[in-house]
């Protein structure tokens, strides 16, 4: 009873996942196998889906909105590379005023339509002072910052439909997908601009102080922004494989007497120079992926 309460009053029910699922694929032929959630200024990616059917955010069931600017908040259904993938043209985040839950709907909706592999990009502050801004970062593992004070979009009750109730995330960042994207990227010749590293996530919208930028540096990450890791825990505890980037758009400022100071324009910006080759590093992987086993 007090489950139902709960789930009534601020979660997507398994069912009402699965009516947006069966809303969408009562829409398109496409079956995707590839979800794809593109972050700040790196929308692109779905612009070079073949045979695009698109859905916006607010004609979809139970989706959020989208209320950032470089973001378009639609899904976009195509081909890449002759794989059937769905596409997100804009994500949510906390700061916009979601809950967790909500602005992770989509992966359970992903999971509901046949999903196995996800990708996700976003926009990150380089922590890490041999980082440059238009560097790309694999991540290989993250910190759930707003997870310590216990803002986790698993909490709540566990549908056992979607996955586990403790699920591990030391295995969250799919390792085979990694060394793809370090083949990919030396064959591209991409290698002097790939790090790989930890992506920390914060609420936002305020971007980082200085102090908080060393703590951060010093806690052992390398990027830090306010997206993907939720989207991440809820794909990895719905058993779909996930692989994720980072476009470094800015170095953080570590020091007193740096006059440099993070803005979303400076994000945008970084974005459109490196835009293209992120998405080519996403799409040369997605035609080489193969069909993901331990997805059920
Ligand atoms: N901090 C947080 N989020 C970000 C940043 C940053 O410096 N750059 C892009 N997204």
């Amino acid at each position: 009873m007090l489950e139902q309460k709960m789930s009534s009053l601020s979660f997507d029910s398994y069912e009402d996942c699965q009516a947006t699922a069966d809303w969408l694929l009562s829409r398109t032929k496409v079956r995707p196998t590839v979800g794809i959630v593109c972050g700040s200024g790196l929308g692109g990616l779905a612009e070079i889906l073949k045979d695009p059917e698109v859905f916006k955010y607010s004609d979809i069931p139970n989706f959020p909105q989208s209320t950032v600017h470089g973001h378009a908040g639609q899904l976009v259904f195509g081909t890449l590379k002759g794989k059937p993938c769905v596409c997100m043209q804009g994500r949510f985040h906390l700061y916009e005023g979601y809950s967790i839950q909500k602005i992770t709907l989509p992966m359970r909706v992903f999971k509901l339509i046949g999903v196995e592999t996800v990708i996700l990009t976003n926009a990150a502050g380089g922590l890490n002072q041999n980082y440059n801004v238009g560097d790309i970062m694999i991540i290989k593992d993250h910190i759930n910052m707003p997870g310590f004070a216990g803002v986790n979009p698993l909490t709540g009750p566990n549908d056992e439909r979607f996955g586990v109730r403790f699920p591990s995330m030391s295995d969250a960042y799919d390792r085979k997908l990694q060394q793809l994207a370090h083949d990919v990227a030396s064959e591209l010749g991409y290698s002097n601009f790939l790090q790989e590293g930890v992506y920390c996530v914060l609420g936002g919208p305020c971007f980082e102080t200085i102090a908080e930028c060393r703590m951060l540096r010093s806690l052992g990450a390398d990027a830090v922004g306010m997206s993907t890791v939720h989207e991440v825990i809820v794909a990895h505890h719905a058993r779909m494989r996930c692989f994720a980037l980072s476009l470094i758009t800015n170095k953080s400022v570590m020091e007193y007497d740096s006059q440099e100071k993070a803005s979303h324009e400076e994000v945008l910006e970084t974005g459109r120079m490196r835009a293209e080759k992120l998405e080519k590093l996403v799409s040369t992987m997605v035609a080489r992926l193969e069909h993901n086993p331990s997805s059920q």
